[in-house]
């Protein structure tokens, strides 16, 4: 398709903005500095070794532990500045709160301050950088509480306890052969991939779907033994293959980039699962529910698929702190729909299923 007949990412946003006739631009000037520091991301995971942005931060040994007591990379910390510098001075934000932040960002005084809460995750899966693996950044946008745009005063955490359904837009760039930055703003999914010539994301998924069926599932199964039983069920019945309870056989993928994951599922189906589980029992799950389950979620919601705790919907869950952890599923829309289901039933019908016995796949 020629150039001239594709949309940059600024023209699909005016176009979104022609539907809300009171709109006054800010919104889409957000998400255009949001997707500025995507490229600036791209740029600097491209060079790699060349730009010297490979290892921890803070010298290869130690390196310095964020506030999930995981260590940093210097990409980690390169792309929060990323996120933070491109979206203060714009005036369309009143505050943002990061994986790599212990507490919420304040738009420096000299700025002026907006209507909208900026989360991020400024590097998805950096533990795969210094391997060449696909990594991503994922962001969530909330209205900020309209007392805080009332006073301008100072965002505390409790204004970002939001539960995922507030989110006014939500979206993932991924850094992998090609950098796309796929975004919902609440009207279905698209996909924009960017023309390293131009510099310009363009249009080239629209209305994206994820298929309600799938045969592939991801999970971290190194897990298994800490595994709640439905969970073990689920993964057993997959296992069992043509010959089991599902009748058909699975395929079994881990990247270990939930970004790159979730862009899998989008382009062909799939179930991705980080469920709670009892390996620590000070983590209900692996993965943060305010900058990864709830965008990633919105953007599957949007897409016709389906984001879970395995107890209820993801986007209906009530935040608790800002780096709160949860048990993630999500993907094609029969098959989270059916984890759910065994996550409903009584304990018992599990215990008695003849995969968890002597001979199960994943014995207790
Ligand atoms: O945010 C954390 C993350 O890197 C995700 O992108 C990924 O799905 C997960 O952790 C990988 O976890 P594990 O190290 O258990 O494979």
């Amino acid at each position: 398709m020629p150039l001239f007949q594709r949309f940059t990412l600024t023209q699909y946003l005016i176009e979104e903005r022609r539907r809300f006739p009171g709109a006054n631009g800010d919104f889409n000037a957000l998400i255009l500095d949001v997707a500025l520091a995507c490229k600036a991301i791209a740029r600097a995971v491209a060079f790699g070794e060349l730009g010297g942005v490979l290892g921890n931060h803070n010298g290869e040994a130690g390196g310095s532990v964020n506030v999930q007591g995981e260590t940093q990379k210097k990409l980690d910390v390169i792309s929060n500045q990323y996120f933070t510098r491109m979206n203060e001075w714009g005036g369309h934000l009143a505050g943002m709160a990061s994986e790599e932040m212990d507490d919420a960002y304040q738009i420096p005084a000299q700025q002026p301050r907006g209507n909208y809460l900026l989360v991020f995750d400024p590097l998805d899966g950096s533990s795969n950088i210094d391997v060449n693996v696909s990594v991503g950044s994922i962001f969530s946008i909330l209205r900020a509480p309209q007392a805080v745009i009332d006073s301008g005063r100072d965002v505390i955490e409790a204004d970002f306890l939001q539960p995922g359904s507030k989110q006014v837009a939500a979206g993932y760039a991924l850094y992998g052969p090609t950098t796309m930055f796929i975004l919902t703003v609440g009207n279905g999914v698209s996909g924009f991939t960017l023309d390293p010539n131009l510099g310009e994301f363009m249009l080239t998924h629209s209305h994206m779907q994820v298929p309600a069926d799938t045969h592939e599932f991801a999970i971290n199964a190194s897990n298994s033994r800490f595994w709640e039983r439905p969970v073990k069920r689920y993964v057993d019945e997959c296992l069992a293959g043509k010959t089991g309870p599902r009748g058909k056989d699975f395929n079994m993928r881990w990247i270990a980039s939930m970004v790159a994951e979730a862009h899998r599922i989008l382009m062909r189906g799939g179930v991705f699962l980080y469920p709670r589980d009892t390996k620590d029992p000070c983590k209900p799950g692996r993965l943060r529910l305010l900058y990864e389950a709830n965008p990633i979620g919105f953007i599957m919601e949007q897409a016709g698929g389906r984001a879970s705790t395995g107890h209820q919907p993801m986007l209906g869950v009530q935040p608790t702190s800002l780096h709160q952890r949860i048990g993630l599923v999500f993907g094609s829309k029969n098959e989270v729909e059916r984890i759910e289901r065994y996550h409903a039933e009584p304990a018992s019908t599990g215990q008695d299923n003849p995969l968890f016995a002597e001979r199960s796949l994943f014995r207790t």
